[in-house]
């Protein structure tokens, strides 16, 4: 019988170790960006951080998410610091250079927020010639930024851009669609004050982001994606974060 528990004893320790040692595929994140990403009470929370370990789910391993600034969050996935990125991206031509993506997962547009009180002469990006427009750094609406006329100020965190709209330091602030009704809708600090003015300029194509090359995550990130659309549980969670 003491052997046999010691075998038993032995074989769960074993399990275990085992375990933690196979943590399953890691995802990047900035989460600053509601409802996909983001911080409450502390805890990191969104559509993609509930998404990854639904896809894992489906295809029987383990996804899941960790909070990294944007900044860095490609280069890290360059050098093999985690196996993916599910932080919004945008499919670019120039990114697909350096890294794969997979079948899209959502779609926006960026959109100009402005001060409410500016509704009267803001009614676009057209209107904003020579204005100061505040970005995330390095986002496809830092980018599309450059075929206007206006003055650029970058950010870290899109929450800094959207405070110095308030503060009256930019102009208006430019990012996706999905984030900016988050933002202004959500908040009831900014609900009355801030507003998007007009429609989305750009149209683009979010997806999760892998190592150029890795075709076997690629295919069961897709695969897991297919499953959970069949199933409708892919839906529902868009549902849930109001993105449907
Ligand atoms: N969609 C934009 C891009 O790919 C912005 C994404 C920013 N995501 C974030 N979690 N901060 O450039």
């Amino acid at each position: 019988l003491i052997i046999s528990i010691l075998a038993l004893a032995t074989t769960l320790m074993f399990a275990q170790g085992k375990k933690e040692d196979k943590s399953g595929y890691i995802f990047a994140s900035d989460a600053t960006w509601p409802p996909l990403e983001f911080v409450e009470n502390g805890q990191l929370t969104g559509f993609e951080v509930e998404l990854m370990p639904l896809i894992g789910e489906k295809v029987g391993t383990q996804m899941s998410v960790k909070n990294i600034p944007w900044d860095t969050i490609f280069a890290g996935l360059a050098n093999g610091a985690y196996d993916g990125v599910a932080s919004g991206v945008t499919v670019t031509e120039e990114r697909k250079a350096s890294m794969d993506f997979s079948t899209p997962i959502l779609t926006a547009g960026q959109v100009v927020i402005i001060r409410s009180s500016d509704s009267a002469k803001v009614k676009g990006i057209g209107d904003l010639t020579n204005k100061k427009i505040g970005v995330q750094i390095g986002t496809t609406g830092d980018f599309a930024l450059e075929n206007y006329p206006v003055q650029r100020k970058a950010y870290d965190d899109i929450g800094l851009a959207i405070e110095d709209l308030l503060n009256g330091n930019v102009d208006a602030a430019v990012c996706d669609s999905l984030i900016a009704s988050d933002f202004v809708l959500a908040n009831e600090n900014y609900k009355n004050r801030l507003m998007v003015a007009g429609a989305p300029f750009t149209e683009e194509d979010i997806a999760i982001a892998v190592q150029k090359g890795n075709k076997t995550l690629l295919d069961l990130i897709n695969k897991g994606l297919e499953l959970a659309k069949a199933d409708g549980s892919f839906d529902a969670l868009k549902q849930k974060w109001n993105l449907l």
